[in-house]
C-alpha cells in the first residue's frame, strides 16, 4: 500500500518536472534584477508562463541586432526614450495592438504605431535646500539659470541620459539658441564641475556645496523609505522637493522606462501578454513600490513615501519628442563646455 502510494507520488512528480508544453516568454533588460525579478516572478505564479530573463548592462539593441532572427528575445524593457526609440529605429521591434494596453497607457506615453510603450513615469525633480531656500520659492527648470541661484547649483554630468533628456525638452520648447544660452547660464551657476549621481544632489545640499540641484525623483523617494541607509535618509531630510515646471507652466519634465516587443519574438502572444500584465494595476503597483516610479496606469496607489511628495503632472513634451531631439542637445552641452 506504502509502496503503491510511493510509486504514485513519484509518477506524479515525473510528470511535474517534465512539462511539455509549458508556455515562456523571454525578456532582456538593462532593469535592475532586484526590480524586475519580484514582477516576474508574480506573472509566473499567476499565470504558469515561465520566463526567461536576460540582465544586460547595456549593449541590449547590439546584442539583439547580432543575434537576427534566431534572437530568443520576445520582450525587451529599457529606461529612457531615447533607448527605447533607439530600438524602433533600428528595426528590433514589433507593432503590439491590445486593447488592454492602450487602455492602460496614456496615448502620448506609447508609441501611435504600437512599437513601443512606457511603463512607468521617471520625473526628473528640482531639490532645494530646507534651511536656505524660503519655503515659498519654486523654481522652473529655467529659474535654475538665472544669477540667483550663482554658485549654489549642483548637478550630475550634462551628456547623462537623463540631462540630455531634459535639455532636449528644453529645446522643443525654446529652440537651440536659447538652449545654447540656457546650457552657458546654467554652467556659470554651477557650485562645482558637473558629476556623480542624482543621489549626491540631496548630499552636497546637506554638506552646504549647493543650496538648489536637480535629480530624479525616485531617488528622493528610495532615500526617504529608509531604503538607502541611514546617511541618505539624513540627506533627504535637508531637502525639500519641488516638483518643476518649465516657464510655460504646463508639468514636470518625465523620463521613462518602457518596453518593447521584439521583432523576431519566437513567443508573440506570451509577450504581449507579459506586457499587458506589466500594465496593470498589480504589476504598476509593484513598480512603484519597488522603485518609487510613478506608474503610467491611472488610480494605482502609490507608496506613502513617494505620495508625500506630491503628484506627478508630466509636461506635454513627448517621448518621442524627448528622443529626437537628444542629439542635438549633446551637441550643445559639448558646444558649451558644460561638462568641462
Ligand atoms: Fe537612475
Amino acid at each position: 500500500m506504502v509502496r503503491r502510494l510511493l510509486a504514485a507520488l513519484l509518477l506524479m512528480g515525473t510528470v511535474a518536472a517534465a512539462p511539455v508544453s509549458a508556455a515562456e516568454v523571454t525578456v532582456y533588460t538593462t532593469r535592475e534584477p532586484g526590480l524586475l525579478k519580484p514582477m516576474l516572478d508574480a506573472y509566473t505564479t499567476k499565470t504558469g508562463t515561465k520566463v526567461n530573463t536576460v540582465f544586460l548592462q547595456g549593449g541590449l539593441a547590439e546584442r539583439v541586432q547580432a543575434e537576427g532572427a534566431r534572437s530568443p528575445a520576445d520582450v525587451m524593457i529599457v529606461v529612457d526614450a531615447g533607448s527605447l526609440i533607439d530600438l524602433t529605429e533600428r528595426g528590433l521591434t514589433q507593432a503590439v495592438h491590445s486593447q488592454a494596453i492602450d487602455a492602460a497607457v496614456p496615448p502620448a506615453l506609447r508609441d501611435p504605431e504600437g512599437h513601443w510603450l512606457a511603463l512607468s513615469m521617471r520625473a526628473r525633480v528640482i531639490m532645494v535646500s530646507k534651511d536656505r531656500v524660503p519655503s515659498t520659492e519654486n523654481p522652473t527648470y529655467e529659474d535654475l539659470a538665472n544669477p540667483r541661484w550663482k554658485g549654489k547649483v549642483c548637478i550630475r554630468g550634462g551628456q547623462h541620459p537623463y540631462n540630455t533628456a531634459l535639455f532636449s525638452a528644453m529645446l522643443v520648447k525654446h529652440g537651440e539658441a536659447k538652449l545654447t544660452e540656457y546650457l552657458t547660464a546654467l554652467k556659470a551657476n554651477l557650485a562645482r564641475r558637473p558629476a556623480g549621481g542624482d543621489r549626491d544632489v540631496a548630499k552636497d545640499i546637506l554638506a552646504g556645496t549647493c543650496d538648489i540641484g536637480v535629480a530624479n525623483l525616485y531617488y528622493a523617494g528610495l532615500m526617504a523609505s529608509g531604503k538607502g541607509g541611514p546617511e541618505q535618509k539624513k540627506w533627504i531630510d535637508a531637502v525639500r522637493v519641488v516638483f518643476p515646471t518649465f516657464s510655460d507652466k504646463k508639468g514636470t519634465h518625465v523620463n521613462i522606462s518602457g518596453a518593447a516587443i521584439a521583432k523576431h519574438a519566437p513567443h508573440k502572444q506570451e509577450a504581449v501578454q507579459l506586457l499587458e500584465y506589466l500594465t496593470g494595476p498589480e504589476a504598476q503597483a509593484m513598480l512603484a513600490d519597488g522603485n518609487f516610479e510613478t506608474p503610467v496606469r491611472a488610480g494605482v496607489a502609490q507608496p506613502a513615501v513617494l505620495a508625500a511628495f506630491g503628484t506627478v503632472v508630466p509636461d506635454s513634451v513627448t517621448p518621442a519628442q524627448i528622443a529626437a531631439g537628444r542629439t542635438t542637445a549633446s551637441k550643445l552641452v559639448d558646444q558649451t563646455g558644460f561638462d568641462r
